[in-house]
């Protein structure tokens, strides 16, 4: 069971050129959600929801890790078995800077699934309406990603993370969408230390003990040197 847990949203990936959902000029700013993130918006339109995220998987691919997200993967590999990361982001940066324990709560960008039998399987960078499942063979397939309206994956094994924490962050989201809003709640009735690390105040943030008001490139760094000392002081004092 992970000792720490970190909670990540778009917020980590900006600094890798991805962008934000609720930001200035972020993606809801520019893209209505109904249309491109709702299972109703796929019905409707599933060609315009495949060029959505056809266009955020080339962008993805072509983005890199950030010093946030090598920060994270340290930890993990400093503390293996004692550190867990539950993303709300469906880029693969966590993953591309090392980190392995990883639970993608919304999804992954670079997975396909059928719509009729569920199977997944890595999806190629250019998706369309009329492609073929490779299991059923029927042109059912979608992005794996959970749209709104739809339940998050692994939630079960993410409360049982969070029954356990002594340590848990936030990074980079702005605490809109539940359930991930609520997840520090789950962590402070565990009785856990909780550090919401942002650019910004957010609604949420009277949840947490600490805020590291910051670039998660810059401050995230410190609060994983922060939370190795924690976890070993002798460690830290060489
Ligand atoms: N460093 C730290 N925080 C940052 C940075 C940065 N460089 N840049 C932006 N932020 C913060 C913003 O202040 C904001 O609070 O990241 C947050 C991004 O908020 P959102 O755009 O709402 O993203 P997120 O919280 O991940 O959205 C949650 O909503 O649309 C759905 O499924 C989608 O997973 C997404 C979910």
């Amino acid at each position: 069971m992970a000792r720490i847990v970190v909670l990540t949203g778009a917020g980590i990936s900006a600094e890798s050129g991805l962008g934000t959902f609720r930001d200035e000029n972020g993606l809801w700013s520019q893209y209505d959600l109904e249309e491109v993130a709702t299972p109703q918006g796929f019905r409707r339109n599933p060609s315009l929801v495949h060029d959505f995220y056809n266009a955020r998987r080339r962008n993805c691919a072509e983005a890199r890790p950030n010093a946030a997200h090598t920060a994270l993967a340290r930890l993990e590999a400093a503390l293996p078995g004692q550190t867990l990361i539950v993303t709300q982001n469906v880029d693969d940066l966590h993953h591309r800077a090392g980190s392995r324990n990883v639970i993608q709560m919304h999804g992954a960008l670079m997975r396909a699934r059928c719509g009729a039998c569920n199977r997944v399987w890595p999806a190629p960078m250019h998706m369309a309406p009329d492609d073929p499942c490779p299991a059923c063979r029927r042109a059912a397939t979608r992005p794996d990603v959970v749209w709104f309206g739809e339940i998050p994956y692994h939630m079960d094994r993410i409360a049982a993370e969070l029954a356990d924490c002594r340590v848990f962050a936030a990074i980079g989201t702005s605490g809109q969408v539940w359930p991930a809003a609520g997840l520090v709640m789950e962590a402070r009735a565990a009785g856990a230390h909780c550090t919401e690390i942002n650019t910004t105040q957010t609604d949420v943030s009277g949840d947490f003990d600490a805020h590291l008001l910051g670039l998660a490139s810059r401050v995230v760094p410190d609060w994983v040197a922060w939370a190795l000392a924690r976890a070993d002081p002798g460690a830290a004092g060489g």
